[in-house]
């Protein structure tokens, strides 16, 4: 008996499944995460937090299945993208995290175009101050005593990789949203690096995600119950794990994801970019695929920060609103809580509610943050399809699909059928298992990253239709409006 084990560092939780040698779940395990923001904009967490994490998701699941456990023989790692993990000389930690979602380096991304005009032109890729690069750029201005101790930068699931393993190393669609990565050739790019004052020295070791890149510690597997010390696979950034879950590693295929974030992702069998509309153009987990994606920075996270204003928790406030979908709230919100990525590439931006009246009630509230979430996908749609992609029916993951009227509302305003697959909320973690067993087996991938069985699908509600699209205009409007204020 051999299983096979999958981690995902996401933002508010890590989450563990389990599955065996045919690939099924036996097991989900989850512990949860804190966000610190010490400023507007910013956005922090504690890398010892993810470890402590990561031990309590194990353990959980060893309570459940210790047998299991014991017969794990690889390990796959997924992760939220482009945090900023800076370790010393030692290996320890020399502050916190700089997230995915933190707005500070902005000023840093214009700089860094500045420095180094062909940037742009020959990465596909504009710089964004969530990506890793211009996060460094920041800390060498602004806290000097820190920059000049760093030996390694490493993004979430990678410094894991390091607890667990003692290895440097990064697969290639994680490293892709450094901004230090040629993306096209799949290797460090000396161009970006010089850029940023970083060298090939600070950068771990590149992998695709289906390679094994160490073995668990003697420490660690004993501490985890796991005696056949596991080889821990490269694994994936967040989405390119769903991706090889949900099996969008063919040319075409694409998912929607409604996290924290919400993503949208297509996979690609050559390098696609689409700069200007703010597509986000990286190398895939699979070897010699890459992916295009349109991010959206606080999906579920505005609705959370409703939830946190209104103290009613998120699935209460869903929940009254019932599962039939009329047409759109009369409010209008723009969910820009801490800037936008795809397609305004704008972090300074922040949110808006428009349109209250005296009858504005939580209920309408809520139902504005749930519509502006779809017409922000729906952003992301147009701009993957002038970069050339064909959408005709998307799956969609994340915790947001737990509310029946928010898929409604996405058929709605996307304009094609979402298909729910059976296991829908495991997501990364599922992914990196997958991976997990092909580093261990060496299984064909293509073969092994299959499509999951269509639990349901939610069509496009035509009777609102009309009234969304509308509204979804009106919605483009207000970015150029309020840009200047
Ligand atoms: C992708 C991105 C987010 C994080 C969230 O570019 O920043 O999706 O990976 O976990």
């Amino acid at each position: 008996m051999a299983a096979y084990l999958g981690l995902d560092f996401g933002t508010s939780s890590v989450k563990g499944v389990l599955i065996d040698e045919k690939q099924k779940i036996v097991a989900t395990a989850s512990s949860p995460l804190k966000v610190s923001r010490p400023q507007s904009g910013w956005s922090e967490q504690n890398p010892e937090d993810w470890w402590k994490a990561a031990g309590k998701v194990v353990a959980a699941l060893r309570k459940m299945k210790p047998k299991m456990v014991a017969a794990v023989e690889g390990i796959g790692l997924s992760g939220q993208q482009h945090g900023a993990t800076l370790l010393g000389k030692d290996g320890k930690v020399l502050r916190p995290c700089i997230l995915w979602n933190d707005a500070r380096s902005f000023r840093e991304c214009e700089e860094i175009m500045a420095r180094e005009p062909k940037a742009v032109p020959l990465t596909g890729n504009i710089p964004l101050a969530g990506y890793t690069a211009p996060k460094l750029v920041w800390v060498k201005k602004h806290e000097p005593h820190v920059f000049e101790k760093v030996a390694k930068v490493l993004l979430p699931k990678d410094y894991i990789r390091y607890r667990m393993t003692g290895t440097f190393g990064s697969d290639m669609s994680d490293s892709a949203g450094t901004y230090w990565l040629d993306i096209a050739k799949r290797q460090w790019s000396d161009m970006l690096l010089a850029a940023t004052d970083m060298r090939r020295d600070q950068m771990p070791e590149l992998f695709e995600g289906t390679d094994a890149t160490g073995q668990l510690t003697p420490a660690v597997a004993k501490a985890w119950g796991m005696p056949k010390r596991p080889v821990v696979a490269g694994g994936g950034g967040d989405n390119a794990a769903s991706a090889c879950g949900i099996g969008a590693v063919t040319d075409g295929a694409g998912f929607i994801s409604i996290g924290t974030s919400g993503v949208m992702f297509v996979s690609n069998d050559r390098f696609s970019p689409n700069a200007s509309k703010m597509v986000h153009a990286f190398c895939h987990a699979t070897p010699n695929t890459w992916h295009q994606m349109g991010v959206i920075l606080s999906a579920t996270a505005s609705l959370e920060w409703l939830a946190g204003v209104l103290k009613e928790p998120a699935p209460q406030l869903t929940k009254a609103l019932g599962p039939q979908l009329k047409g759109p709230s009369p409010a209008l919100f723009l969910p820009y809580l801490s800037g936008e990525r795809t397609p305004v590439g704008d972090a300074q931006i922040r949110g808006a509610v428009l349109g209250l009246g005296h009858e504005t009630d939580r209920k309408a509230l809520t139902h504005a943050v749930l519509d502006s979430i779809a017409f922000a996908f729906r952003d992301s749609l147009e701009a993957l399809e002038a970069g050339g992609a064909k959408i005709n029916r998307l799956m969609a993951v994340g915790g947001g699909t737990k509310s029946e009227l928010w898929l409604k509302i996405m058929a709605t305003v996307l304009g094609v059928p979402i298909d729910l697959p059976v296991a829908g909320d495991v997501g990364g973690a599922f992914g990196a298992a997958r991976m997990g067993r092909v580093a261990a087996t060496g299984t064909d991938w293509r073969k092994a990253f299959s499509k999951p069985k269509i639990a349901r699908t939610i069509a496009p509600e035509k009777s609102a239709a009309n009234a969304y699209l509308d509204q979804y205009k009106r919605y483009t409007k207000i970015y150029p409006a309020i840009k200047g204020i």
